[in-house]
């Protein structure tokens, strides 16, 4: 028998109790032994729940219990879940996750002490919920180098854009229409700004690179600023607009960053809607593959934290390697990363704008006050500095186009 301990009974962590008690026999199938969640740990009761019984408010009930040897951290914040992560690695149980920010911020040294202490720390939630991204990058892909990682990582943000998209609205009635429904939060920055998909890059791109890549370094951009005018041109030139979260090894070296795309009918990204994540990967042997799932929810999120149960079921006493060094790496090839824009200026701009952009596509304009086109590929330090240039309040917007 495997005996499991949840820290946190909220959404996640009441899925992860449910997974594994309705999935029972394909679990113990997998092991080859019982799974069972023996206490769970929660700072509230829960008078009537079938799992009353198993709910502790101490965490020594757990972390000091001889018989628990796999541990579901499902609190969210860094923290007591830190805290309690520590004190759960140091009595050489393994964790799993669904907790991006921690592992954005203290995943390396989380990887380290469960080495020290022969057990295991996973995290396959803390990327895209239910799809398997994280475990094929440590197992399933390791033979390969990855040059490119395009994904959509933020389902808030992608229902928010598929509704613009369908209904020509702007972004604030989209964003209160999602709050409404329970898809955006009360204070929905991290989602809006890129900060999410930006943890959940780090993640990835740290994966890849085998060192830290700190999000705080990741160039991001949010939706906030795409408006129902965007949308419209995307219509005109049959694009999408899509936040993508990428990691590149070009020519001018590695870049991860995080902003709003245009992405074209011949993307598999394109029908990536409403809720749904995917990520695509190219390795070098391999080409082209792409996972795409439910990014969120209790049961695909819970699916990927007892599947990280199942492993670490499967090596108990063995700490199994990952590719994370506790040391922090400055991607560099962000500047000169050349990519195609889709410009948006004033009316009166058209002729210096033509000046600019050498061998500029014009489009055809929504409004008779605008002048729009698409720049031939060129650096992001080049067009930051030839759109610096017009003053801020002449650009009245920019996307990048995805290949
Ligand atoms: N706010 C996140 C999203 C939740 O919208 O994707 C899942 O990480």
């Amino acid at each position: 028998m495997v005996n499991v301990g949840v820290f946190g009974y909220g959404t996640v962590g009441s899925g992860v109790v449910e997974v594994i008690s309705k999935n029972a026999e394909v679990i113990r199938k997998n092991v080859g032994d019982s799974v069972k969640v023996k206490a769970i740990l929660d700072l509230r009761d829960f008078p009537g729940d079938p799992y009353e019984s198993l709910i502790v408010h101490d965490v020594e009930n757990i972390v000091g219990d001889p018989e628990i040897s796999v541990i579901c951290e499902t609190m969210g914040g860094v923290g007591a879940a830190l805290k309690f992560t520590e004190m759960a690695l140091k009595a050489g149980k393994s964790v799993c996750t669904s907790n991006k920010e921690l592992v954005a911020l203290h995943g390396p040294r989380l990887l380290e002490l469960a080495k020290e202490n022969k057990c295991n720390y996973r995290f396959e939630a803390s990327v895209g919920g239910g799809i398997p991204i994280i475990r094929p990058l440590m197992n399933a892909l390791t033979a390969d180098k990855l040059v490119k990682v395009t994904g959509i990582v933020n389902g808030t943000t992608n229902y928010m854009l598929t509704k613009m998209t369908a209904n020509g609205a702007d972004f604030g009635d989209v964003l209160k229409e999602a709050q409404d429904l329970g898809y955006a939060e009360l204070h929905p920055e991290a989602d809006v700004e890129g900060f999410d998909a930006a943890r959940k890059l780090a993640i990835l791109s740290s994966l890849i690179y085998g060192k830290t890549v700190n999000f705080e370094d990741i160039p991001t951009e949010g939706i906030t600023r795409i408006s129902a005018g965007d949308i419209a041109y995307a219509k005109a030139l049959k694009y999408k607009v899509k936040l993508l979260a990428k990691y590149e090894d070009g020519e001018s070296g590695a870049y991860a960053m995080v902003a709003p795309f245009f992405v074209g009918e011949d993307n598999p990204l394109y029908n990536v809607d409403d809720v749904f994540n995917a990520i695509a990967v190219r390795g070098n042997m391999l080409g082209d593959a792409m996972f795409y799932g439910k990014g969120a929810g209790k049961l695909p999120t819970a699916s990927a934290v007892v599947g990280d149960v199942v492993e670490c079921a499967k090596n108990i006493g063995v700490n199994v390697p990952v590719n994370w060094a506790d040391e922090t790496v400055k991607l560099s090839g962000f500047e000169g990363s050349k990519k195609s824009f889709f410009v948006r200026v004033a009316a009166a701009e058209s002729a210096k704008a033509k000046a600019s952009f050498d061998g500029l596509t014009e489009v055809k304009a929504q409004s008779a006050d605008e002048y729009a086109f698409i720049t031939k590929k060129m650096s992001e330090k080049d067009f930051a500095e030839k759109t610096s240039s017009f003053g801020a309040e002449k650009v009245l917007n920019y996307i990048r186009i995805e290949d």
